[in-house]
């Protein structure tokens, strides 16, 4: 049974608490922000200690992992030092996308968890679907053949407008994790940006990409539309055929490349996926069963290395908006 704390008591810390309260293999033992008063009423609505420090709570709480769920500047700018914080106290963290909006800060802490060898995991919980499991296995079983293509699209709404490369840095972890977890690393790429009317980030992006494996690949985001009609589309296209992914985990399609008999998997009114919270529930579950497991650290899913291959893309689609080129991903 894992002991667990949240530290950062938003909405989001309030997602993780919820599940590690539900599980039968984790104890939510404390919770911890800034905040006072939010320390206070998550305290209170879990039954838990609340503290008002990292420190605090490191003194006064036996802990085997915790959570970090801060956010700061681009929604990660406040990750590091509680990252840091608990890795040096010997905790296993399992920290927000994404990773953090600072590349060197994001370097550091992988470096860090690898220097201690304590498991260190990404909330990148849109590829904790059941239909994204099952076209893993068609793509790892042959199904599609060779890879070839993929296109990615996630669009949402958000009117936050913080700094220019919000967009980029804060959504599209979540959509460069879903194409290298089907086609793998990526070696380079090449971005296209655009503001809409009287916005200050780039909310609108076009990125080129091409894979390690030679897949190649391209990415459409958005934060200037409404989620309710499509938050994301995958498709991935093999010399056998190509599935499309719909809606995170609505529809799973495969289209053979010689048949017109093609496989839909719908999510079950009945038992599938209850709405996008339960991308959390699955995600941190999965986490739980594998740090209390003790599975090798690279069998980590969604990891820290993860969690910086998708910034690592990030900074060089900027790099590549500024040269008006092709710009290389660092190798790893
Ligand atoms: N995975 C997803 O699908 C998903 C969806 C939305 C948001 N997020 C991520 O979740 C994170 C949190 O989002 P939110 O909306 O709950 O943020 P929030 O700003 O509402 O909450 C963050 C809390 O952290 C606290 N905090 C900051 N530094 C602290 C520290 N050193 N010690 C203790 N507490 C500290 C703040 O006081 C604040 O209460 C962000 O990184 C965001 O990108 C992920």
């Amino acid at each position: 049974m894992l002991k667990v704390a949240t530290i950062g008591m938003g909405n989001i810390g309030s997602a993780h608490s919820g599940v590690y309260q539900a599980s039968e293999r984790a104890d939510l033992v404390a919770v911890c922000d800034l905040d006072q008063k939010r320390s206070d009423a998550a305290a209170e609505r879990y039954g838990v200690p609340g503290f008002y420090s990292i420190a605090d709570l490191l003194k006064n709480v036996e802990l085997d992992a915790v959570s970090v769920t801060t956010a700061g500047p681009e929604n990660g700018g406040h990750h590091f030092e509680p990252v840091m914080e608990c890795l040096e106290a010997g905790l296993h963290v399992l920290c927000e996308k994404p990773i953090s909006n600072d590349i060197q800060a994001a370097r550091k802490m992988v470096a860090k968890a690898d220097e201690t060898g304590l498991y260190f995991g990404i909330n990148l919980n849109h590829r904790f679907v059941p239909p994204a499991a099952k076209a893993k296995e068609w793509v790892q079983t042959g199904r599609l053949g060779d890879l070839l293509l993929m296109n990615m699209t996630m669009w949402i709404g958000n009117p936050n407008d913080t700094s220019p490369w919000f967009h980029i840095r804060a959504l599209h972890p979540h959509s460069l994790d879903i194409m290298r977890y089907f086609c793998g690393d990526v070696k380079r790429v090449h971005a296209f940006f655009n503001q809409a009317p009287g916005r200050v980030c780039y909310s609108n992006a076009q990125l080129n990409l091409e894979f390690a494996s030679g897949v190649v690949g391209h990415l459409t985001g958005s934060y200037d539309t409404n989620p309710r009609h499509n938050l994301e589309r995958c498709e991935v296209m093999g010399t056998a055929g190509r599935f499309v992914l719909d809606n995170l985990y609505q529809e799973l399609t495969f289209y053979p490349r010689r048949s017109d008999e093609l496989t839909v998997i719908r999510n079950s009114i009945m038992d599938g996926l209850s709405g996008f919270s339960a991308t959390f529930t699955n995600r941190i579950n999965r986490w739980i069963e594998q740090v209390d497991d003790g599975v090798p650290r690279d069998e980590i899913d969604a990891s820290g290395h993860d969690g910086l291959a998708v910034q690592e893309i990030i900074e060089a689609a900027i790099r590549s908006h500024h040269s008006g080129c092709a710009e290389s991903i660092p190798p790893r």
